[in-house]
């Protein structure tokens, strides 16, 4: 039995932007539309990942009939915005973490969705490492044992320099929060989708290991953390250190 292909639009065609269209193609799906900065890079990025046409803008991507799916591979401060309009649209999504860089925008993605009866997913890629598929299943058949202790660590030396750049130290690309907002969130999802355990309630503290950061126009003041340290409870019981 033959089945209509999905037909997948990518908004930012950067690092994980070309994850995005390998995994279209893999899945079976076509990379129809592309869009980036400027029509110019969107033209340059269709063409480098073998797209149907490039899209004026994300807007225009969004809007086009030939565009099933949106797959959102924008700086994070740029997805809750993107992904209503295509969630107005009456278009799935599939939105590159993080969802949103406030609570209350995440909350009103989830809720506008439900409400459109779309998809609207953000692809956690750790949740498909076979021993993390492993770990899941023989945690769920009680395996494991008793989880009593939720423990662990994302460290990271990219960025780590003092004079290391990149939109995510800038708030306004990047959010609010980095260390525990852009690189925690995959920590988070992926004890939560191991043990089942949802995280209820949390304290934490961040830490910088620059108070300034040196850019091509001179030193700033550090936007976002370099570090975070979480103490958390789950909805279980259980406690994290
Ligand atoms: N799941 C993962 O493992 C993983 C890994 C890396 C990045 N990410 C996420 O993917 C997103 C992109 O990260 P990246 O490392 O690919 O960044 P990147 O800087 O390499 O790429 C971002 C792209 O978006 C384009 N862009 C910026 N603003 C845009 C706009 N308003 N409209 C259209 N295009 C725009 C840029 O020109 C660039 O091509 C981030 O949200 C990040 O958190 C996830």
């Amino acid at each position: 039995m033959s089945s209509t292909p999905v037909r997948a639009g990518l908004i930012g065609a950067g690092f994980i932007g070309g994850v995005h269209a390998h995994a279209i193609r893999s899945a079976g799906g076509i990379l129809t539309r592309v869009a980036d900065s400027s029509p110019e890079q969107a033209a340059q990025a269709a063409h480098r990942h073998g797209a149907l046409a490039p899209a004026e803008s994300a807007l225009a991507l969004i809007a086009s009939d030939d565009v099933d799916v949106v797959h959102i591979c924008t700086p994070n401060a740029t997805h809750a915005e993107l992904a209503e309009l295509a969630i107005a649209h009456g278009k799935a999504v599939v939105c590159e973490k993080p969802l949103a860089t406030s609570v209350g925008d995440a909350e009103r993605l989830v809720s506008l969705a439900r409400d459109a009866s779309v998809v609207n997913a953000v692809p956690f890629v750790y949740r498909y490492y076979p021993t993390v598929r492993e770990a899941r299943s023989r945690i769920a058949k009680g395996e494991a044992g008793r989880l009593w202790l939720l423990h662990g660590s994302y460290l990271q030396d990219w960025l780590a320099g003092q004079g290391e750049t990149n939109w995510r130290l800038d708030p306004l690309h990047g959010g609010g929060s980095r260390a525990f907002g852009d690189i925690g969130v995959h920590w988070c999802d992926l004890m939560e989708f191991v043990t089942g355990h949802r995280i209820i309630r949390l304290m934490a503290r961040l830490s910088n290991a620059y108070a300034e950061r040196v850019t091509s126009d001179g030193l700033h003041a550090a936007g976002t953390e370099d570090g975070a340290m979480v103490v958390f409870e789950t909805d279980k019981g259980r406690l994290a250190p």
